[in-house]
């Protein structure tokens, strides 16, 4: 089952919008840069691979309004992620135009989430793509689409391997607890934390998913349990405050979560409170294992500190469900994510492979292609 994160249709991206699930499933059409920046900003489409999809249809969504905005007639649309990427006609486009508008769009996207780095990653693709084309406005325009559906079409495929790699840590009968949502609303429609368990799934391994609530957004609560339920895998749901109870009890037997920013040395940014799980993990003896693509890493990155961590506002945490809950004056304390030291994650399940007990030497060679060193 791949869910339709995001896409690019007909001229503009499209989004399934999370802010409103799990009450309405509703796709919506963001015809253009401020609006689709915007979507990134609200999490309206979020997870480190699905930002990263959108950003590239960000800047596709750029060049097709610079096309649209000089004809006379208005015209259905020039993109189409299902009719691929042909050249289109852009007489009248000048080139300095089509390179103002790639660095202004991308100037834009970079700025809407600071630590996922496939956010970076794909602008800094897109832009490449378009700089190896040349001059001409019309192979520009091309090669940016042709560029964003690959970009698209190979993330997909990247997350059935990572599911292929991590489904040997699940075994039957398990308990697994995963933390906000890496699955296929957070990537290109499968999954890559998700992933993992689906690939269990699908090859018969019966196992229960503990789902933590994941406060302040409640991914977990309104999207992990979305999606487990879609596939009828069963679940349930627990406040990060009682996940130290339930390890206590012996009802975890694996966590596995996916990843914004792996540094070089494996340390690992993930959704605010995984730092939290992955003690739990290392207290109770249990593994913790991060499943990412290989585009997550940041080898420019030497360590977590390197990494720049979210800071969203307090009004996210003084309020539930649109009600308040704290005291009028209130300040929150709210970062987006933490960072995980490498100490604490048993393994780092990419595309490329698995890295168990991952070190900075055992993620070089991965980086430079040679298969992942077993402790
Ligand atoms: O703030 P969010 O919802 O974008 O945070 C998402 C996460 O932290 C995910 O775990 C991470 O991006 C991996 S998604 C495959």
């Amino acid at each position: 089952m791949i869910l339709p994160t995001v896409d690019y249709r007909r001229g503009a991206v499209e989004i399934i919008d999370q802010t409103l699930l799990p009450g309405e499933e509703r796709i919506v059409r963001l015809v253009n840069l401020e609006e689709t920046a915007e979507a990134i900003r609200s999490l309206r489409v979020r997870g480190a691979p699905a930002i990263g999809i959108a950003a590239a249809y960000g800047m596709l969504l750029a060049l097709e309004n610079l096309l649209a905005e000089r004809d006379r007639q208005p015209r259905g649309h020039y993109f189409d992620r299902a009719e691929g990427a042909s050249i289109p006609d852009a007489a009248g486009v000048a080139a300095g135009e089509v390179r103002l508008r790639l660095a202004s769009a991308r100037q834009t996207l970079a700025a809407t989430r600071p630590t996922a780095v496939n956010l970076s990653w794909a602008l800094e693709r897109i832009a490449r793509a378009a700089e190896a084309a040349g001059s001409d406005p019309a192979a520009v325009c091309a090669a940016v689409a042709r560029e964003a559906f690959a970009l698209h079409a190979e993330e997909l495929e990247i997350e059935y391997a990572i599911g292929r790699n991590g489904a040997v840590f699940i075994g039957d009968g398990m308990n697994i607890l995963t933390h906000c949502n890496a699955g296929g609303l957070a990537t290109a429609g499968y999954g890559t934390a998700l992933g993992v368990l689906y690939a269990a799934w699908e090859e018969g391994k019966r196992f229960h998913v503990y789902v933590d609530e994941t406060r302040p957004i409640l991914q977990g609560a309104r999207l992990t349990a979305w999606e487990l339920a879609k596939r009828g895998m069963p679940y349930t749901i627990l406040c990060e405050g009682a996940a130290a109870s339930l390890f206590a009890a012996g009802r975890v037997d694996a966590a596995v979560v996916g990843a914004d920013r792996i540094a070089a040395n494996g340390d690992t940014a993930n959704k605010i409170g995984t730092l939290g799980l992955a003690v739990l993990c290392e207290k109770f003896g249990r593994p913790l294992y991060v499943a990412a693509p290989w585009s997550t890493f940041d080898l420019a990155a030497a360590s977590g500190g390197d990494i720049p961590i979210e800071e969203r506002p307090s009004a996210e945490v003084l309020s539930c469900g649109g009600a308040r809950t704290a005291p009028e004056g209130a300040i929150a304390y709210n970062p987006a994510f933490d960072v995980t030291p490498a100490s604490l994650i048993a393994a780092i399940v990419t595309d490329r492979g698995a890295v168990e007990n991952p070190d900075g030497p055992k993620i070089a060679a991965l980086a430079a292609g040679l298969p992942p060193l077993r402790p």
